[in-house]
């Protein structure tokens, strides 16, 4: 098989390239290694940067998210007793973002990619990408007992966090930084009515908690945990208890439980891999870098790497002009930085740190004063939240 690009890995990344570049003439070809069903039955966060909602309408994606996705113009810190809200609308300079679950963006994705004949192999085994230094790279799969050999002229690495294309670089040449937290988060979806229409990040020294959503009728929260609790550690009513415990009491009174429909546990970590090239190997999203769920930053540091990569592949294509691939390392590293940046500032704020002594709590505390003290501050964590310009 022959293909201009081929991209490993059918997440958000890699089905977002693959559908902006068909749209411009460049052929590509998706390897996810897992089924559909199976990545369309992973639950993820909810909250899209209007950068990342203008790239999915871009895609020609956009129509379901634009129905069914809610504009959120700020959200809620509760912290000491009292809730404060941060007002993204007025502080960002007019911006917002859009609630929409990243499930529900997949499957939109994916349906794109089915409506306009895209190729996305499913179930593609042993994926290994190869000759990244040559000119002429390919990547081999496993199908049952054939070995299938797809040749092109780059390999998209957006096969996430555990993927093969990271690995795939020599280690004397990839450099990875990263920060892992003593706490997870234990996420629970339930069918009830959301406890508030908008987010609730809750700052309590029993530990953080958040009350998400993805519609009126789908609620979606979390509790911080020990690294050593298991689901199972958790019943429905445990959660719901705990959950309350952290909550300011009017917003536990009000909290409508029900069964949960899923129940996980995320550990919390920071990553980057550099650089983000190697050869004709280009990174993007989770398999360069990751960050804690509580800047909502996941997917929409994967946007900019997206947005980067198909500028340069169609400058390149149309243009003959590579100046963009050259660059795309050093450019989307700077944005990942500072998603980075900002993920480690809410995480550290907003958590309870098993080890923190009387002086680091005191500096949360001074941190959650100032910023709701100073103007400048809430329009630097608005920016940061509703995404820094791509
Ligand atoms: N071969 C082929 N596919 C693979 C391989 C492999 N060796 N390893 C992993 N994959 C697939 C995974 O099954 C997954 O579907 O690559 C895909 C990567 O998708 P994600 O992990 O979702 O990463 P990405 O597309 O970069 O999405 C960005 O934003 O909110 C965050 O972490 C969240 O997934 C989210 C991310
Ligand atoms: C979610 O809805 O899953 C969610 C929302 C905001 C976050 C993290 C997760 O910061």
């Amino acid at each position: 098989m022959k293909t201009q690009v081929c991209i490993i890995g059918g997440g958000p990344s890699g089905l977002m390239l693959s559908q902006l570049l068909h749209l411009k003439g460049i052929n590509t070809v998706v390897l996810e290694r897992q089924s559909r069903e199976y990545v369309l039955g992973r639950i993820r966060a909810g909250v899209l940067e209007h950068g990342f909602a203008a790239l999915m309408r871009e895609a020609q994606c956009g129509e379901r998210m634009d129905k069914e996705g809610e504009i959120h113009d700020g959200f809620i810190i509760a912290h000491d007793g009292k809730m404060d809200r941060i007002d993204l609308h007025k502080y960002s300079g007019g911006s917002s973002v859009v609630v929409y679950g990243q499930t529900e963006l997949t499957r939109d994705l994916y349906e794109a990619r089915d409506r306009m004949k895209g190729i996305v192999i499913h179930n593609a085994e042993d994926v290994q990408p190869h000759d990244l230094k040559s000119a002429n790279p390919y990547v081999t799969y496993r199908n049952g007992d054939e070995v299938v050999r797809i040749d092109c002229d780059f390999v998209i690495g957006a096969d996430g966090f555990h993927g093969v294309s990271r690995k795939s670089i020599p280690r004397d040449v990839l450099k990875e930084y990263e920060k892992v937290y003593p706490f997870g988060w234990l996420g629970v979806l339930s069918r009830t009515k959301p406890v508030s229409p908008e987010l609730i990040y809750a700052k309590h020294e029993r530990g953080f908690a958040l009350c998400s959503l993805r519609s009126q009728v789908l609620s979606r929260y979390y509790i911080q945990v020990p690294l050593t609790d298991t689901v199972e550690d958790w019943s429905d009513e445990a959660f719901w208890a705990e959950l309350k415990r952290r909550l300011p009491a009017e917003v536990a009174a009000k909290l409508i439980t029900g069964a949960s429909i899923e129940k996980s546990i995320a550990p919390l970590r920071s990553f980057v891999a550099e650089p983000m090239r190697y050869g004709n190997l280009f990174l993007a999203g989770d398999a360069a870098h990751i960050v804690p769920p509580t800047g909502a930053r996941g997917l929409n540091s994967a946007a900019s790497d997206i947005y980067y990569l198909y500028h340069a592949m169609v400058a390149h294509y149309q243009n003959g002009d590579s100046t963009g691939l050259d660059k795309y390392s050093e450019k989307a590293l700077a944005r990942v930085w500072k998603a980075q940046r900002f993920s480690w500032w809410m995480t550290t704020m907003l958590h309870t740190f098993p080890d923190s002594i009387a002086y680091d709590q005191k500096l949360q505390d001074t941190d959650l004063a100032y910023l709701f003290s100073s103007e400048k501050a809430l329009g630097s964590l608005a920016e940061n939240y509703v995404g820094l310009p791509f």
